[in-house]
Parts: C-alpha cells; structure tokens; sequence
C-alpha cells in the first residue's frame, strides 16, 4: 500500500477507537455490530445495480454451502451484501455516484482490517458491468488495462482551487492475466483493452441519439476511430475513477470487468433483447466468478496470480 496517501489523519482514530466512522449512504457505522463477520473479507465485488448484486451474493453463497448473507438495512443508496468472504455493493451509475461508494468502502475495509496493510494488499476490488463495445459486438467482455477519460487522458478532479489531480488509471497486469487465465477455457470472448469512462451516457460518449447532441456522424466516427487506434476497445462510467483511487491507496489487485451490449462503430441504440441483454451481462459475472473462483477458492488452478494473495 502507499500509506503516505492513506488519510491517516482521520482513519487511524477509528482503529485506535477515538470515534466510529460513519458509511452514511451504505447506512452503517464501524460500531455497528453488522460488520463484525465482514472482518474476514478478502474481495469487494461493486456493480451498478442492486438486482446484480443480490443475485451475485446468492449465487456465490450457493457455491460455498448456502453461506449466511449478511444484508445491511438500508438500501435506498446502495445495495449491500457480503457472504463467504466476499462483500458485494452496489454503486449507481457514473463516477459521482460511484466514487462515494468507493470512499466509503476504503474506509470500510482500512477498519475492517484494522489498518494492517498487509492484510489490506490482500483484498481483491472489481467492478463488473455493461459497456458499449469499441469494434465489439454485444457479448464480449472486456478486461481493462487501462481507465481513461473521454479525451484519452486519466481521471481528474478539481483540486486546491485553481488546480487539477490527475489519477493513475492503470489496472495491475498481474490481475487481468489471471482473470484471462481463469476463463482460458471459457466459450465467452474476454478480451483485454482500454476502457473510457464518459461522465455521461450521450455527450461524452459521443452518441447521436440524446436529447442534446453535439456530434454529427462525421465527428462521431471520427472519435471512436481515433479511441479504437489508441486501443480503447469498451465505453462505460465508472472505471477511470476506480483504478485511480484503488491506485492512490496503492492496492496490487483490482480489475474492471464489462460486458459489451452494442458495437459502437454501428450504432448507438441498445437494441438487444432481454434475453439478449441477460446473456450479455451474465457473461462478465461467469468471468469474475471463474476468477474470483481461483482466487478465494483454489479453483480454475491456471488464474492464480503470482502477485500478493
Ligand atoms: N454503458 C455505457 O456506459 N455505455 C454503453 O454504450 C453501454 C453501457
């Protein structure tokens, strides 16, 4: 971990008990008894609906004998559930929304590990979710190496007045070979490749079918042309911001998981069925799955990653 960049100033009194902290849009604070089991935690797994994410937690906890679920009570933010290691949450959709959930994770987890940094090294972090694919079909799923803006620069935010902080929107090599790995022998396509996160579903992602548009075709094409020449091959919201915080605290192992619905260089309506659109998504949750597999339980033996466990 980069502990310089660890907000020791607040997080610390937590640990030695000088107050609790309060995760206020998860509705729970580090003094509430409903986090005592979480202490065992070795894998966050955030994604922007809460329906996927109670469907996850029941899935996983079939697969390890029916493990209790621990839901928290509120659930007007965020949905939240942790079993059999593994703590899944929601995060609504694009950075504002998600970076709150993020935050309030960190800080979650720095208490649930008591601030150990070894034990925080352990901690595996992945989003998995929907994307507009870059020369993508619908149906592929997409391991990013890299978070990017729509401008092909990392995640900024306005800071100290007149300045900018540029993030480090890099996701670990190490964690998107495993994942590759674990799926080797997988019917689904998982392909490796940047990712742009817009901070909007039309304008910044150069879509023509909003109620306000800014890009002609010409424009359009030309942008994802350019973003495909750069090796950008999947559009969504969220995972410039997560790399570059999961970065700043200095955490070996996270990852970004999407699946494409639509290929963007023909068009910019979702048009899949449902059934269509279920098997998309259901195709990067089999890819976390099989890694997360590897990871927590020894499974899929080729995806275990030489880095930190
Ligand atoms: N999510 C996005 O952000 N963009 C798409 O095109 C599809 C899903």
């Amino acid at each position: 971990m980069k502990s310089e960049n660890i907000n020791h100033a607040f997080l610390d009194g937590v640990i030695r008990g000088d107050h609790a902290d309060v995760y206020y849009h998860f509705g729970v604070s580090s003094d509430d008894p409903i986090l005592e089991p979480l202490r065992e935690v070795r894998a966050v797994v955030m994604a922007g609906s809460g329906g996927r994410i109670k469907e996850f937690a029941e899935r996983w906890s079939q697969l390890h004998g029916g493990s209790e679920v621990v839901a928290f009570p509120k659930e007007d933010r965020f949905v939240t559930r942790y079993t059999a290691g593994v703590l899944f949450a929601s995060h609504g959709m694009g950075m504002p929304s998600a970076s709150i959930a993020l935050q309030e994770l960190m800080r979650m987890v720095f208490f649930l590990k008591r601030g150990d940094e070894a034990a925080l090294d352990d901690v595996f972090w992945a989003r998995v979710g929907t994307s507009g694919g870059v020369g993508l079909p619908g149906g592929n799923v997409v391991v990013s190496t890299e978070g990017l803006m729509a401008d092909l620069k990392p995640y900024r935010l306005l800071q100290g007045g007149d300045g900018e902080y540029w993030f480090d929107g890099t996701f670990p090599a190490s964690t998107q070979d495993a994942i590759i790995a674990a799926n080797a022998d997988s019917d689904i396509p998982v392909v490796p490749g940047k990712t742009i996160a817009g901070n909007e579903f039309f304008l910044e992602q150069y879509r023509l079918d909003g109620a306000i548009c800014m890009e002609t075709p010409e424009s359009k094409r030309a942008w994802l042309e350019w973003i495909h020449s750069h090796g950008v091959r999947n559009i969504e919201m969220e995972g410039a911001m997560l790399a570059g915080y999961l970065n700043h605290w200095g955490f070996p192992s996270f990852a970004t998981i999407c699946a494409t619905l639509l290929n963007r260089l023909e068009g910019d309506q979702v048009t899949a069925t449902p059934e269509q659109l279920h098997q998309y998504s259901e195709n990067s949750g089999v890819v976390l799955f099989r890694y997360l597999q590897a990871r927590l339980d020894g499974e899929h033996g080729e995806g275990r990653e030489g880095g930190a466990r």
